[in-house]
């Protein structure tokens, strides 16, 4: 990844970082161990760690308000800290790395609510309990200063994105396709925008696991095996959110189980839905870069959805001649970029630099993120 090998050359502020990340897709987590200075980010150890089905089915019903939130939630943020912890010490042995030599973990925390426009955003997993767990400081909730700072609260990640796939020979584009799908937008001066575009795996992975049970379909092959079809796509791509300008950021709050059943109308087989849902995440996803990046000369995909073959062939065709690129051929494998954003978002924290970009978020001004439990 960029400034890896400069960072081999020596670094002096170069510190051990774990990144946590679990994202609306609820699939689990990726922690990964970071070696983050001035001159780059070099990966060190990555780790997955599967939610239980029981934390997964509970995390996914304490994302719809009901009863009981408090403590619900609570205790599903305490199982969330031990399984946090595991994911931590997981990704330390396989680097052979002891605790004490971590600068920080940045923990990303489990989204129940994001709502921006109401002056909130929720994040759980008990980060005073993960640093007594692993004694390593913890740095978590780097949404709410954004908010309260008048901005989204997300994405947070395009400041990084900037640091690793930023350059100065043209502009790009990085379209990270977790659950929703957001978009960063390099300009060759160096200017930063970015915003969500809608759904990425939400809709895919709930239309799929309804009819087949399947957590996933791998590589998008079932969806591949239909046509999408144009009416349902046309309800669709009718959500007004898809036509709002930036900044904007999205959650499981519009696009859930509900807002799709209000758009079916029962007569298409599901392997059809399948189809079209996929193509409403290409449709989005690209349309949003063509309006907003139209110089882009190349997109870098990252994010589960990178591995989705139908998805990646539809954006390539959508976006031609534009090259349609997965970040691991930048050095960074796409399921961990994510992770390693959170681990570069501590250090921020850490030396009281802000992080945010009003350019992104709207926010009145940059802050610096998150909050510390320290070891
Ligand atoms: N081989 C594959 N084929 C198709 N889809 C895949 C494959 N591997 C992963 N995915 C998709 O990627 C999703 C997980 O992506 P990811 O972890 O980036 O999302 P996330 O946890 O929502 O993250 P975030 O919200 O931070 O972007 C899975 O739920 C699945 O839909
Ligand atoms: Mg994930």
């Amino acid at each position: 990844m960029s400034g890896a090998a400069r960072s081999d050359r020596g670094d002096r502020e170069a510190a051990l970082f774990v990144g946590l990340m679990s994202g609306t897709s609820l699939d689990g987590i990726d922690a990964v161990l970071a070696e983050i200075g001035e001159l780059g980010t070099r990966l060190r150890a990555h780790a997955r760690q599967d939610f239980p089905d029981a934390l997964r089915a509970e995390l996914l019903a304490l994302c719809t308000p009901d009863h009981n939130e408090i403590d619900r939630a609570s205790q599903a943020g305490n199982q969330l800290a031990r399984l946090y912890a595991s994911a931590t010490r997981a990704v330390l042995d396989a680097a052979g790395v002891a605790p004490r030599a971590v600068r920080a973990i940045g923990c990303h925390g489990q989204t129940l609510r994001h709502r921006p426009e109401r002056g909130y955003t929720v994040q759980i997993g008990n980060p005073a309990l993960l640093a007594e767990l692993t004694a390593i400081t913890v740095v978590a909730d780097f949404r709410s200063r954004d908010i309260a700072a008048g901005g989204q609260g997300a994405p947070l990640v395009p400041a990084f994105h900037a640091t690793v796939f930023g350059s100065a020979d043209e502009d790009r584009a990085v379209l990270n396709l977790g659950g929703i799908a957001n978009a960063t937008l390099l300009a060759r001066d160096g200017a930063v925008r970015g915003f969500d575009t809608g759904p990425g795996n939400c809709l895919l992975d709930l239309w799929i696991q309804r009819t087949l049970g399947k957590r996933f379909d791998a590589g998008g092959a079932w969806a591949a095996g239909a046509a999408p079809d144009p009416q349902l796509l046309g309800r669709l791509l009718d959500e007004p959110f898809f036509a709002q300008p930036p900044p904007k950021s999205s959650g499981r709050e519009l696009f859930n189980a509900a807002w799709l059943d209000r758009r079916l109308d029962g007569a298409l087989p599901p392997q059809g839905v399948q189809a079209t849902l996929l193509e409403l995440t290409a449709q989005s996803a690209a349309g949003a870069i063509l309006e907003h990046a139209p110089s882009a000369a190349r997109v870098i995909v990252c994010g589960g959805g990178a591995r989705n073959d139908a998805l990646r062939g539809r954006l390539a065709a959508l976006l031609a001649p534009r090259p349609v690129e997965a970040s691991d051929s930048w050095g960074l494998n796409a399921e961990q970029v994510e992770a390693t954003a959170f681990a570069w978002l501590a250090r921020c924290t850490l030396s009281a630099t802000p992080a945010s970009l009003p350019s992104v978020t709207g926010a009145h001004a940059a802050r610096v993120l998150g909050a510390i439990y320290p070891a």
